[in-house]
């Protein structure tokens, strides 16, 4: 659980318009944020203490401590 909260995850996105959407931690599920990336930019983030779950829409290298997915 500790680790979850300082593990960094890398979203690079290979399109423009990528969408990265931040799902609530605890009982109530809702989306909180969603940031929106161009072709090329990159966002590097956190899961929080308000963050548990992020979803990602669009073509886009995530890289994780489990592994790269390249979603394509
Ligand atoms: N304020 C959010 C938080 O601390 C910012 C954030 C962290 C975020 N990780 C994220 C937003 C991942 C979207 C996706 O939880």
């Amino acid at each position: 659980m500790d680790n979850a909260k300082t593990d960094f995850f890398v979203i690079k996105a290979l399109e423009d318009g990528v969408n990265v959407i931040g799902l609530t931690r605890g009982s109530d599920t809702r989306f909180h944020h969603a940031e929106k990336l161009d072709k090329d930019e990159v966002m590097i983030a956190q899961f929080t203490e308000h963050t548990s779950a992020v979803k990602i829409r669009g073509k886009a290298i995530i890289q994780t401590s489990h592994g790269q997915l390249d979603n394509k």
